[in-house]
């Protein structure tokens, strides 16, 4: 398992996404398809960046009854993602079933990652209309374990949640972390923030970062500094 810098590729056409990768002659990046373009664009989207050379997490968010997840992980495994998510909500026998699901015939496939509570869930809103009591850290440490049981290999947490995860759930437990800010870059709307560097220090396995290098007058070399203070 490689530490990287995923590139969360938020575009909503075709045109708009070539135009920002074109800019990367010499490196490859992985990147996030999520889906403003994958619902853009269509299954193509995926293909046609994966024949460029370029790693895919497909941010889909699965979340459907057990059956329905397994074939739709098929499905996705055949466009030969890297790595793919869903909602731990959804309970164990989902997980295990995308996991069956995402298996190619050959007993490869894909990274499975599961999103526990969306940030943007607070502890108000997930007691007042989920009727979830427990302490929401609590919940999302106990969502990481259960994905860690069912066999997935990872989460998408914060980077100061990676450490408690990783003790949690073993050090081969990936941690996918986004809110990543450079120390003297816009936050924008994230509240929490974590530099590149300190998520290194943390001990996340792969950062998601958009913004500060879609937006950035120069992505490339903002590209290479996110390299530069996460892996080198
Ligand atoms: O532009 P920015 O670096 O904030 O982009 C972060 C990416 O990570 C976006 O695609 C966002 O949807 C995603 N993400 C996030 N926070 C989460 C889960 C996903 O920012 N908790």
């Amino acid at each position: 398992m490689g530490k990287d810098v995923i590139i969360a590729c938020d575009f909503d056409s075709k045109e708009a996404v070539f135009g920002f990768l074109d800019k990367f002659t010499e490196e490859k990046p992985f990147v996030k398809i999520g889906m403003e373009l994958y619902y853009a664009e269509g299954p193509a989207i995926v293909r046609e960046i994966k024949a460029r050379g370029h790693r895919i997490f497909l941010d889909l968010k699965l979340h459907d009854i057990p059956n329905t997840v397994r074939k739709s992980m098929a499905v996705l495994s055949r466009l030969d993602v890297d790595m793919c998510n869903l909602h731990a909500a959804g309970t164990a026998a989902m997980m295990q079933a995308a996991l069956e699901g995402l298996t190619r015939e050959d007993g490869t496939r894909p990274m499975l990652i599961a999103v526990t509570q969306l940030t943007s869930t607070d502890q108000e809103r997930m007691q007042n209309e989920l009727l979830i009591n427990a302490p929401i850290d609590r919940v999302v440490m106990h969502y990481a374990e259960n994905a860690a049981r069912a066999g997935l290999d990872g989460v998408v947490c914060s980077p100061l949640e990676a450490e408690k995860v990783h003790s949690a759930c073993g050090k081969d437990f990936v941690t996918v972390t986004p809110g990543i800010r450079f120390a003297d870059g816009d936050v924008g709307d994230q509240v929490r923030v974590t530099t590149p560097a300190r998520a290194k220090e943390i001990g996340s396995d792969y950062i998601v970062v958009g913004r500060p290098i879609t937006a950035a007058p120069d992505p490339v070399a903002a590209y290479r500094r996110c390299v530069s203070e996460f892996i080198d």
